[in-house]
């Protein structure tokens, strides 16, 4: 038997090589495929990024048109999915609508047990689109509204917000978007994407892999935690409570506040910080910094008290309230982004390809353990 002890929820612990995302946790750098994160999210788009993530260099102009193109062209869903997505409870929260619908679209989808290289680009493709007409959809049906068909003269961001509302989203809430879909698209062997490429690995389908990831996704301890962040300053705010006192008392009882901490980054998540600016900004230009300044007040609280720093999920829960966002998509919106990381992996695993199998530290009864049959037991 071995001896040796495994760490706890794999920390520390490399399980692969990537190309792809880079982080220094210590020093609070994320770069994907070299690129500092704060040059993409001032500088670049979210197509663009993806591009980069799926190809390893920036685009040139028509690598980029047609890259945008070929996203644009699968922006729509087959109508047995509409019909699906019409079925299901009004009372679905559209995540688990989300993790249904996507295992489904491999049902239509012309080479669905294929994982070459060019299949597995192709299908990329389509989830990256897919995957946003979906939570428009579901919202647009449970609201007993028309869905809103894409329009192609918009950005993928722009498309998002213009399909879920019915309305042409200004440049301001355009942008802000595009910078959050940026922002989330990767993030090395984060819960989500070392579950899809656990499952791309076994040559399983790139769907499977895919819906994986989007249940590893919806936990609270991972990109569930935006969705729980927001539903604490519901919280406060409807009791007209402090929100220091309020986060106090629940580092009392031991209970953890929803974006802070990382089990990567040891001082600020870099991006936090154009979140942070984000909601800030967002909140002011729309006569209603409420959140911000709450989130604020908590930040500082949690920063001093247990010496945590606010991770993603925080500033993004206060920055799709001030969008207009309801608290349930906040959760499918990382997935309307991640979507290009998660794409990114299980290309790269499927483009060198090894089962990944560990092992388990065994820490049950002693071998071997006599058999009793049941008449003695
Ligand atoms: C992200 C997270 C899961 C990382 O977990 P981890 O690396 O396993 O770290 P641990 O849960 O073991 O936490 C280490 C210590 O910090 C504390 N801690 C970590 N995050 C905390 C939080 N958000 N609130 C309060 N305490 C926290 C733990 O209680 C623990 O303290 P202890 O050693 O006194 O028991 C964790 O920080 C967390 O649960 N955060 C809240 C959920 C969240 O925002 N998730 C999104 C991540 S992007």
């Amino acid at each position: 038997m071995a001896t040796a002890v495994a760490a706890k929820g794999l920390e520390g612990i490399v399980a692969a090589n990537s190309g792809i995302c880079w982080i220094d946790g210590d020093a609070g750098v994320l770069a994907y495929r070299g690129i500092d994160i704060h040059d993409l999210a001032s500088h670049s788009t979210f197509e663009e990024t993806t591009y980069l993530l799926w190809h390893g260099t920036l685009p040139g102009k028509t690598e980029l048109e047609a890259f945008s193109k070929q996203l644009a062209a699968a922006r729509h869903l087959p109508p047995q999915i509409l019909e699906m997505l019409r079925t299901f409870p009004k009372t679905a929260t559209p995540m688990e609508v989300l993790r249904t619908a996507v295992s489904a679209l491999s049902f239509y989808d012309p080479d669905e047990k294929a994982v070459d290289h060019d299949s597995n680009v192709r299908k990329s493709f389509d989830l990256t689109a897919q995957i946003a007409v979906l939570v428009a959809a579901f919202d647009r049906i449970r609201k007993g509204k028309n869905l809103v068909e894409a329009d192609p003269s918009l950005s993928h961001a722009g498309n998002f917000l213009w399909m879920l509302t019915g309305e042409k989203p200004s440049e301001t809430a355009t942008k802000a978007f595009d910078v959050a879909l940026i922002l989330h698209a990767d993030h090395e062997l984060n819960a989500s994407t070392f579950a899809a490429r656990v499952i791309a690995a076994t040559l399983a389908d790139v769907h499977s892999a895919i819906t994986g990831a989007i249940g590893a996704l919806k936990g609270p301890l991972h990109g569930g935690a935006n969705e729980a962040v927001m539903r604490m300053l519901f919280k406060i705010d409807k009791e007209g409570a402090d929100p220091v006192e309020y986060v106090g008392k629940m580092l009392a009882q031991k209970k953890k506040i929803s974006g802070f901490g990382h089990r990567v980054y040891h001082t600020e998540d870099p991006r936090a910080t154009h979140l942070r600016k984000m909601s800030e900004d967002l909140g002011r230009s729309a006569h209603n910094a409420k959140w911000f300044e709450m989130s604020r007040k908590i930040e500082v609280f949690v920063a001093e008290e247990k010496k945590l720093n606010a991770n993603v999920d925080f500033y993004s829960a206060s920055t799709y309230t001030t969008l207009g966002i309801d608290l349930d998509l906040f959760t499918p919106i990382f997935a309307i982004s991640r979507i290009a990381g998660w794409a990114a992996h299980v290309i790269e695993q499927l483009d060198d390809n090894r089962l990944i199998r560990p092992r388990a530290e065994y820490i049950g009864p002693e071998y071997p353990t006599k058999y009793m049959p049941i008449g003695q037991r």
